[in-house]
Protein backbone atom coordinates (compact mmCIF):
# COMPACT_ATOMS: atom_id res chain seq x y z
CA UNK A 1 0.00 0.00 0.00
CA UNK A 2 1.20 3.70 -0.69
CA UNK A 3 1.58 5.55 2.34
CA UNK A 4 1.96 9.16 2.53
CA UNK A 5 3.72 11.03 5.46
CA UNK A 6 2.65 14.16 6.18
CA UNK A 7 4.79 16.88 7.96
CA UNK A 8 2.55 19.05 10.72
CA UNK A 9 3.77 22.25 12.07
CA UNK A 10 4.15 22.16 16.15
CA UNK A 11 2.50 25.39 17.52
CA UNK A 12 -0.58 28.00 16.61
CA UNK A 13 -1.21 25.86 13.14
CA UNK A 14 -0.86 22.08 14.67
CA UNK A 15 -4.54 22.07 16.02
CA UNK A 16 -6.48 23.36 13.05
CA UNK A 17 -4.49 21.04 10.91
CA UNK A 18 -4.89 18.24 12.77
CA UNK A 19 -8.56 18.69 12.28
CA UNK A 20 -8.72 19.15 8.78
CA UNK A 21 -7.20 15.40 8.55
CA UNK A 22 -9.88 14.25 11.42
CA UNK A 23 -12.48 15.69 9.25
CA UNK A 24 -10.38 13.73 6.27
CA UNK A 25 -10.54 10.43 8.21
CA UNK A 26 -7.03 10.30 8.87
CA UNK A 27 -7.17 11.49 12.95
CA UNK A 28 -3.54 11.08 14.45
CA UNK A 29 -3.39 8.17 16.87
CA UNK A 30 -4.23 9.22 20.26
CA UNK A 31 -1.43 6.94 22.23
CA UNK A 32 1.49 8.30 20.41
CA UNK A 33 2.80 9.88 23.40
CA UNK A 34 6.07 11.72 22.66
CA UNK A 35 6.92 9.84 19.53
CA UNK A 36 7.25 12.19 16.38
CA UNK A 37 6.19 9.61 13.39
CA UNK A 38 2.46 9.24 14.43
CA UNK A 39 0.49 6.42 12.39
CA UNK A 40 -3.28 7.48 12.06
CA UNK A 41 -6.42 6.31 11.76
CA UNK A 42 -5.88 5.64 8.15
CA UNK A 43 -2.88 3.27 7.57
CA UNK A 44 -2.02 4.98 4.24
CA UNK A 45 -1.32 8.32 6.18
CA UNK A 46 1.22 9.04 9.19
CA UNK A 47 2.25 12.20 10.27
CA UNK A 48 5.36 13.94 11.22
CA UNK A 49 5.34 16.66 13.78
CA UNK A 50 8.28 19.20 13.76
CA UNK A 51 9.20 22.63 13.92
CA UNK A 52 7.18 25.12 11.78
CA UNK A 53 9.89 26.19 10.19
CA UNK A 54 11.26 22.43 9.15
CA UNK A 55 8.26 22.13 7.34
CA UNK A 56 9.47 23.20 3.67
CA UNK A 57 12.68 21.38 4.43
CA UNK A 58 11.58 18.11 4.74
CA UNK A 59 8.77 18.46 2.00
CA UNK A 60 10.97 20.03 -0.20
CA UNK A 61 13.51 17.01 0.27
CA UNK A 62 11.32 14.35 0.09
CA UNK A 63 11.76 13.55 3.88
CA UNK A 64 7.80 14.27 3.82
CA UNK A 65 5.04 14.13 1.07
CA UNK A 66 3.38 16.69 2.06
CA UNK A 67 2.97 19.46 4.84
CA UNK A 68 0.96 22.10 5.96
CA UNK A 69 2.72 25.36 6.45
CA UNK A 70 2.00 29.00 6.43
CA UNK A 71 2.90 31.18 3.44
CA UNK A 72 5.18 33.23 5.95
CA UNK A 73 7.74 30.23 6.29
CA UNK A 74 6.84 29.07 3.23
CA UNK A 75 8.34 32.40 1.23
CA UNK A 76 10.93 32.78 4.00
CA UNK A 77 12.36 29.42 3.07
CA UNK A 78 11.66 29.85 -0.76
CA UNK A 79 11.43 26.08 -0.73
CA UNK A 80 10.44 24.26 -4.21
CA UNK A 81 7.36 22.72 -3.17
CA UNK A 82 4.00 22.13 -4.98
CA UNK A 83 1.47 24.54 -3.25
CA UNK A 84 -2.09 22.55 -4.45
CA UNK A 85 -4.48 23.84 -1.47
CA UNK A 86 -5.23 27.08 0.48
CA UNK A 87 -6.24 25.95 4.33
CA UNK A 88 -8.48 28.28 5.07
CA UNK A 89 -7.24 28.89 8.19
CA UNK A 90 -3.78 30.62 9.87
CA UNK A 91 -4.75 33.58 8.73
CA UNK A 92 -2.81 36.69 9.76
CA UNK A 93 -0.15 39.08 7.78
CA UNK A 94 3.41 39.59 8.76
CA UNK A 95 4.33 43.59 9.02
CA UNK A 96 6.95 45.96 10.31
CA UNK A 97 5.71 47.47 13.63
CA UNK A 98 7.33 50.20 15.48
CA UNK A 99 7.01 51.77 18.92
CA UNK A 100 3.92 54.22 19.24
CA UNK A 101 7.04 57.21 19.56
CA UNK A 102 8.91 56.27 17.08
CA UNK A 103 10.28 58.27 14.20
CA UNK A 104 9.08 56.28 11.11
CA UNK A 105 10.09 55.70 7.61
CA UNK A 106 13.27 57.24 9.19
CA UNK A 107 14.61 56.57 12.57
CA UNK A 108 15.93 59.26 14.73
CA UNK A 109 19.27 60.80 13.28
CA UNK A 110 18.47 59.24 9.85
CA UNK A 111 20.72 56.40 10.53
CA UNK A 112 20.17 53.04 9.40
CA UNK A 113 17.46 51.42 10.55
CA UNK A 114 18.15 47.93 12.30
CA UNK A 115 15.17 45.42 11.72
CA UNK A 116 14.70 42.68 14.18
CA UNK A 117 12.97 39.68 12.66
CA UNK A 118 13.07 35.73 12.60
CA UNK A 119 12.21 36.30 8.64
CA UNK A 120 15.41 37.78 7.33
CA UNK A 121 14.63 37.68 3.72
CA UNK A 122 11.54 38.67 3.24
CA UNK A 123 12.33 42.00 5.42
CA UNK A 124 15.52 42.56 3.34
CA UNK A 125 13.52 42.15 0.38
CA UNK A 126 10.57 44.19 1.67
CA UNK A 127 12.65 47.00 2.37
CA UNK A 128 15.21 46.21 -0.37
CA UNK A 129 12.22 46.59 -3.41
CA UNK A 130 11.70 50.18 -1.70
CA UNK A 131 15.13 51.13 -1.73
CA UNK A 132 15.48 51.31 1.97
CA UNK A 133 18.39 50.45 3.42
CA UNK A 134 18.12 48.37 6.57
CA UNK A 135 20.14 46.52 9.00
CA UNK A 136 18.03 43.28 9.59
CA UNK A 137 19.11 41.54 12.93
CA UNK A 138 17.72 37.68 13.44
CA UNK A 139 16.32 36.51 16.42
CA UNK A 140 13.71 33.56 16.79
CA UNK A 141 11.08 34.57 18.98
CA UNK A 142 9.87 37.61 21.44
CA UNK A 143 10.62 40.20 18.55
CA UNK A 144 8.56 42.61 20.02
CA UNK A 145 10.92 43.05 22.95
CA UNK A 146 13.99 44.09 20.87
CA UNK A 147 12.61 47.68 19.83
CA UNK A 148 12.07 47.94 23.79
CA UNK A 149 15.35 47.14 24.89
CA UNK A 150 17.24 49.05 21.79
CA UNK A 151 18.32 46.13 19.86
CA UNK A 152 16.90 47.31 16.94
CA UNK A 153 14.41 50.47 16.08
CA UNK A 154 11.61 48.15 13.91
CA UNK A 155 10.42 44.37 13.97
CA UNK A 156 9.02 42.71 11.17
CA UNK A 157 7.03 39.86 12.96
CA UNK A 158 3.42 38.29 12.60
CA UNK A 159 0.09 39.98 13.61
CA UNK A 160 -2.98 38.33 14.59
CA UNK A 161 -5.12 40.21 17.14
CA UNK A 162 -2.52 43.15 17.47
CA UNK A 163 -2.43 41.84 20.98
CA UNK A 164 1.51 41.21 21.53
CA UNK A 165 2.25 44.58 19.55
CA UNK A 166 -0.32 46.62 21.77
CA UNK A 167 1.53 45.51 25.08
CA UNK A 168 4.59 46.16 24.33
CA UNK A 169 3.93 50.01 22.99
CA UNK A 170 3.96 48.88 19.35
CA UNK A 171 2.05 50.08 16.16
CA UNK A 172 1.80 48.43 12.81
CA UNK A 173 3.35 50.53 9.95
CA UNK A 174 3.47 48.74 7.01
CA UNK A 175 2.56 45.46 5.50
CA UNK A 176 4.97 42.98 4.17
CA UNK A 177 2.37 39.65 3.47
CA UNK A 178 -0.79 38.32 4.33
CA UNK A 179 -0.25 34.99 5.53
CA UNK A 180 -2.11 31.63 5.87
CA UNK A 181 -2.01 27.87 6.02
CA UNK A 182 -1.36 26.00 2.63
CA UNK A 183 -0.77 22.45 1.74
CA UNK A 184 2.43 22.17 -0.14
CA UNK A 185 3.71 18.59 -1.61
CA UNK A 186 6.71 17.38 -3.03
CA UNK A 187 7.12 17.63 -6.54
CA UNK A 188 8.31 13.98 -7.16
CA UNK A 189 5.72 12.37 -4.75
CA UNK A 190 2.95 13.94 -6.55
CA UNK A 191 3.72 12.10 -9.86
CA UNK A 192 4.71 8.54 -7.95
CA UNK A 193 2.02 8.14 -5.42
CA UNK A 194 -0.46 10.16 -7.95
CA UNK A 195 -2.93 7.98 -7.09
CA UNK A 196 -2.79 8.31 -3.16
CA UNK A 197 -2.31 11.80 -3.65
CA UNK A 198 -4.94 12.90 -5.59
CA UNK A 199 -6.98 10.87 -3.49
CA UNK A 200 -6.04 12.54 -0.13
CA UNK A 201 -6.64 15.71 -1.49
CA UNK A 202 -10.43 14.75 -2.77
CA UNK A 203 -10.64 14.09 1.12
CA UNK A 204 -9.14 17.33 2.19
CA UNK A 205 -11.02 19.70 -0.20
CA UNK A 206 -14.78 17.41 0.98
C1 LIG B 1 3.37 35.10 17.11
C2 LIG B 1 4.00 36.34 16.53
C3 LIG B 1 3.59 37.40 17.51
C4 LIG B 1 2.23 36.94 17.97
C5 LIG B 1 1.16 37.70 17.25
O1 LIG B 1 4.23 34.64 18.09
O2 LIG B 1 5.41 36.21 16.42
O3 LIG B 1 4.49 37.47 18.59
O4 LIG B 1 2.13 35.54 17.65
O5 LIG B 1 -0.13 37.37 17.69
P1 LIG B 1 -1.18 38.48 18.15
O6 LIG B 1 -1.20 39.57 17.09
O7 LIG B 1 -2.49 37.75 18.21
O8 LIG B 1 -0.74 39.01 19.47
P2 LIG B 1 4.19 33.15 18.64
O9 LIG B 1 3.06 33.02 19.60
O10 LIG B 1 4.15 32.22 17.48
O11 LIG B 1 5.53 33.03 19.47
P3 LIG B 1 7.04 33.52 19.18
O12 LIG B 1 7.11 34.99 19.48
O13 LIG B 1 7.86 32.72 20.12
O14 LIG B 1 7.34 33.23 17.75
Amino acid sequence: MTRLRVALAKGRLYEPSVERFRRAGAAPAADAGRRLLIPSTDPGIEFLVVKPGDVPVYVESGAADLGITGTDVLRETGADVLEPLELGFGFCRLSVAAPADAPYPVPAGGVTARVATKYPRLAQAHFGAAGRPVDVIQVNGSVEVAPLLGLSHWIVDLVDTGGTLRANGLVERETVLQCGAVLVANRAAQKLKLDAYLELMRRLEA
